[in-house]
């Protein structure tokens, strides 16, 4: 009786460990533990029998059933854990987020050529003390022209070149305009040293001259300003903007509002000075019109000529960006082609 229930034993470990083969998923293996161990399963059976046995035959009897219990227990077990770990592993596998793979590009913009200059510029003024003031792009005759020394009749106040909104207003054609207003409202606060970055318009269209183009207007006054410091001011602003080894030259111009007025030019930043098609083999590129504050403009806008003077510049801030990044057109200034604002995004920014 021992060896047969011995051999049975082996047997329905076998069985068993077939079927398990057979099971996939967790809830399949109810069926299994029903078959061997549920009331009517094959090793529930075998307690059954005891009933018939003698009783010196039913300890070691009983002992192999449990065997057979026990192991049969700790087979469905391990199959049960190792099924739920399987489940586990390809739940894992399937939501598994691979932080590997590349984001999507975002585009970075970038700063516009004219920006840039004129952020370079303010920093540059700023650092000398100066303010930045902003003025009216809309304009009247007397701020644009009659303060400024320009009376009517004057030839610059060509309407050819000048946008007429109506009879009194026009789109600024100089930011000189702010010369104006700023001494207007600066007038027994003494000293000014400021400057005016801004938008001006002419009626202009062609490679070199647009419609609507920025200016910068610069203007000291103060008591004992003289030609030397807007030589010396000039010079340190063209080897900021456009290299240290640039040089300044004036040459004598005119100008209704300034008074010696100056054309001022700086070292080719092509052929530094040598001589180009650039600067047509002077060595010089024009940058900029300036002067000593004249008497007359002084006086109309509050200031006394006999105990102040002061210097003005103005310049165009698209040539200045057009010198310093070589951009052959001015009209690429305004129609914001992506190519061309492309040439400016910062390369370290992936
Ligand atoms: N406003 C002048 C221009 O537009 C430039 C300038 C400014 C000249 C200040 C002298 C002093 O050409």
């Amino acid at each position: 009786m021992e060896k047969e229930q011995e051999k049975r034993n082996i047997e329905i470990e076998k069985e068993l460990i077939n079927d398990l083969k057979e099971v996939k998923k967790p809830n399949d293996l109810v069926q299994v533990k029903a078959k061997y161990l549920g009331k009517e399963g094959i090793i529930s059976l075998l307690t059954k029998n005891m009933r018939d046995l003698k009783p010196e035959e039913r300890a070691s009897y009983g002992k192999l059933v449990t065997e057979i219990r026990n192991k049969a227990l700790e087979l469905l077990d391990d199959k049960e854990k190792k099924l739920k770990e399987e489940l586990l592993n390809k739940k894992l596998k399937e939501e598994t987020i691979d932080i590997t793979l590349p984001s999507k590009k975002i585009r970075h913009g970038s700063i516009h050529p004219f920006n840039m200059i004129v952020e370079e510029i303010e920093d540059l003024f700023v650092s000398m003390g100066y303010d930045i003031i902003d003025g009216p792009e809309l304009e009247t005759d007397e701020y644009c022209f009659q303060r400024l020394n320009i009376p009517y009749g004057h030839p610059v106040r060509d309407t050819q070149d000048s946008f007429y909104v109506d009879k009194d207003y026009l789109l600024r054609t100089q930011t000189s305009s702010v010369q104006a207003h700023t001494m207007e409202q600066n007038i027994d606060k003494g000293p000014i040293r400021m400057i005016c970055p801004g938008k001006t318009y002419r009626r202009d269209d062609d490679a070199t001259h647009s419609h609507q183009f920025g200016q910068f207007e610069g203007l000291v006054i103060d008591k004992g300003i003289t030609l030397a410091d807007l030589k010396g001011t000039l010079l340190v602003m063209a080897r900021k903007l456009l290299g240290e080894k640039t040089n300044v030259r004036f040459r004598p111009s005119f100008f209704p509002f300034t008074e010696p007025s100056v054309e001022v030019d700086v070292t080719c930043f092509k052929c530094n000075g040598k001589g180009c098609s650039l600067c047509k083999n002077t060595g010089w590129i024009e940058l900029l019109g300036a002067g000593m504050v004249h008497p007359n403009v002084l006086r109309d806008n509050g200031y006394d000529p006999n105990k102040y003077t002061g210097f003005a510049f103005g310049t165009g801030i698209d040539r200045l960006a057009m010198m310093k990044y070589s951009i052959p057109d001015i009209r690429l200034m305004y129609t914001n082609d992506y190519r061309f604002l492309n040439e400016f995004m910062r390369k370290d920014v992936k």
